[in-house]
């Protein structure tokens, strides 16, 4: 366990690589794990049982706030439960994949996950000694005083192509073509409400296109270890200051 607790904050763009990455960093330095993307996946699994129609917003909002939800939170075990209910797979199916951003782009929906998520986070803290939490505001919105805040960014073409090989199997032409809507369609609904493809003031930027995933699970641990100075990591141009998005101001 660290000396003092820590956080190391996450975000990225899907396909990035920044799941299996975070849950790496969490293992080598013995500390939980946030999949705070699950916990959107979760509620809009949820309503979908509960034959919620996703476009109705004060409906998922009051869904949000009754979500009988238990995040498991060891990086070995990161199990997603429902009322009971064993999520894990579930979560990970096209039709989620196709309308969680329904979920996601709901402000009152995002407030309530937000609470839960420090709360979360502040219980890794206390218990394990920190907590690795990733997703696509937590270097901005979540846990903007995180001891160590990442962008994990990828080539829209690395993206495309970790996504289609995970989902099927292989990044031939018509497997990109199955991937498309699920990596850049999602991604630009969902950066509507977040802002996760350039690093905010203080967040270290890294481009994982040409790292294969133990090159970046070291970087990680490198910029943990201060290995690599926030500056020498491209935070953004200084004239063009990072823009607050409407979650912000909440
Ligand atoms: O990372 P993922 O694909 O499992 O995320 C699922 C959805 O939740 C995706 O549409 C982005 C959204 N999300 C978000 O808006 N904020 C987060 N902190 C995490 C995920």
């Amino acid at each position: 366990m660290p000396d003092a607790p820590i956080t190391i904050a996450i975000d990225g763009p899907s396909g990035s690589g920044k799941s299996s990455v975070s849950k790496a960093v969490a293992r080598e330095l013995g500390l939980g794990y946030l999949d705070t993307g699950a916990m959107y996946r979760a509620l809009a699994w949820w309503c979908l049982e509960r034959e919620i129609d996703l476009a109705d917003q004060p409906s998922v909002a009051q869904a949000a706030r009754e979500l009988p939800l238990v995040m498991g939170t060891d990086p070995d075990d990161s199990s997603v439960r429902v009322g009971g209910t064993d999520v894990g797979a579930a979560i990970r199916e096209t039709r989620i994949s196709e309308q969680v951003s329904a979920v996601a782009t709901n402000l009152d929906v995002r407030a309530e996950l937000r609470r839960r998520q420090r709360e979360l986070i502040e219980q890794e803290r206390r218990r394990h000694g920190g907590v690795v939490v990733e997703g696509r505001d937590i270097t901005t919105v979540v846990a903007p005083d995180a001891e160590h805040r990442i962008l994990v960014t990828a080539s829209e073409d690395a993206r495309l192509s970790r996504r289609a090989t995970e989902l099927h199997g292989a990044a031939a032409a018509e497997q990109l073509a199955a991937t498309h809507d699920q990596v850049v369609r999602r991604d630009r609904d969902d950066a509507t409400v977040s802002a996760f493809f350039e690093p905010a003031d203080g967040v270290v930027g890294l481009d994982t296109s040409d790292l294969t995933f133990e090159q970046s699970v070291r970087a990680v641990l490198d910029i943990v270890h201060g290995a690599v100075p926030v500056t020498a990591a491209g935070p953004p141009d200084p004239g063009t200051p990072h823009t607050p998005d409407a979650e912000e101001h909440r």
